[in-house]
């Protein structure tokens, strides 16, 4: 298998930890462990107890059982924990797909969603979110592409990078395509939870669907990246012992203290969500404003759901601005060009505290150009 590099992870990994401020973030604002350990008396002392040797391979059961309570049709057992929802990906792709199936993938999307499939040797086609339709997926588009050979659909709502979120009807419709020519729907919904009406909230993947499989991870919507826990949830039972047996040549079991504190997060994902949710709503305040002010510069399409965006800038290269941004003004923003997408578009995060000032920034810095670098200020 070869994989092309990740661009979007490799300009992280350049960028990421040496500018002040980072305004392309996918994942919500993080927590401390002392933060979450107090969201429950006696959390603490249980958390110093816990044993540290290696955990059940398909995740603890307390994990796994907190995790089911986000669905509503699938047990523990349905659940399989993974390090992050990057190496559920990898498994799936490995456990679902080989070479020369044909698979379509939601475009533009997280790299991983189809790189891993291209380097398999499948045949990977875009269903395309356009912007000019407001990021909307066509499912005409979608019927063009099947072939009889199609064995997997990606799908990402709410989306990254765009924050669309998909009409019921249309999710409806997608599952209902897929299982009426037995095609599995690879579900990634680790934005779900964060739509700013609860009311158009999706139901996942795998309670639409006895073969789709639904991506959860701690990441983003509770905003708990660093713990590295992610999972899958299906009623497919021969993709999940499949990607069971991938798990032992990978990571065999995920790591134990991760395993404690994401199941106390998920018990009490009510106060961690709306915790999040509370700060995206405050800034987009803010981001709102922004683009009112700017609008003959950069025009976005308002998410629904989640902390990001997908803004198009008029007037100058992308990279170029981007480039000068991070140099002179000191704040990230991402390129388009990084999903390869032509567009002149960037990725807008939302959900940091910093955000108020790091818009600021990019404000000033629209508004006349940014007189003195950051270092010099
Ligand atoms: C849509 C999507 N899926 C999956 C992932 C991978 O999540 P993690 O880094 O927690 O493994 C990401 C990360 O940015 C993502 O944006």
């Amino acid at each position: 298998m070869r994989l092309n590099p990740f661009k979007l992870e490799r300009y992280f990994a350049r960028h990421e930890f040496n500018v002040p401020f980072t305004l392309c973030s996918s994942d919500c604002e993080s927590w401390t462990i002392d933060e979450i350990l107090s969201l429950e008396a006696g959390a603490g002392d249980r958390f110093k107890d816990h044993w540290l040797g290696y955990t059940e391979s398909t995740g603890a059961p307390l994990l796994r059982a907190a995790i089911a309570e986000l669905y509503r049709g699938v047990g523990p057992d349905d659940v399989l924990v993974h390090s992050g929802a990057q190496e559920a990906i990898f498994l799936f792709m490995q456990a679902a797909l080989g070479p020369g199936d044909h698979v379509i993938v939601h475009w533009p999307c997280y790299q991983s969603l189809f790189e891993v499939a291209k380097g398999m040797g499948c045949d990977v086609a875009p269903w395309e979110a356009r912007a000019e339709s407001g990021w909307r997926l066509d499912l005409e588009d979608l019927e063009r592409a099947l072939r009889p050979n199609t064995r997997a659909i990606v799908v990402n709502t709410p989306h990254n990078p765009t924050g669309y979120l998909m009409p019921l009807a249309d999710y409806l419709e997608l599952h209902r395509l897929a299982d009426e020519r037995g095609i599995i729907v690879f579900s990634d919904e680790v934005y779900r939870e964060l739509e700013y009406d609860t009311g158009s909230r999706l139901p996942a993947g795998c309670d639409v669907s006895e073969s789709a499989v639904s991506l959860g991870v701690m990441s983003k919507a509770y905003g708990l990246a660093g713990l590295r826990i992610g999972w899958v949830a299906t009623r497919n039972g021969e993709i999940r012992d499949r990607m069971a047996g991938l798990k032992d040549y990978t990571t065999i079991c995920s790591s134990a203290p991760s395993e404690f504190l994401a199941e106390l997060a998920l018990r009490h994902r009510d106060v961690v969500v709306e915790r999040n949710l509370q700060l995206i709503r405050e800034n987009l305040v803010l981001v709102d404003r922004f683009f009112e002010a700017h609008a003959g510069r950069v025009t976005w399409t308002r998410p629904q759901a989640g902390p990001i965006a997908f803004p198009h800038l008029e007037q100058e290269d992308i990279e170029s601005f981007c480039d000068r941004l991070r140099a002179e003004a000191g704040v990230l923003l991402l390129p388009g060009t990084l999903y390869d997408h032509p567009g002149n578009h960037f990725r807008l995060g939302f959900a940091r505290r910093n955000l108020p000032e790091a818009l600021a920034r990019l404000d000033a810095f629209l508004r006349a150009g940014h007189p003195r670098t950051w270092l010099e200020a």
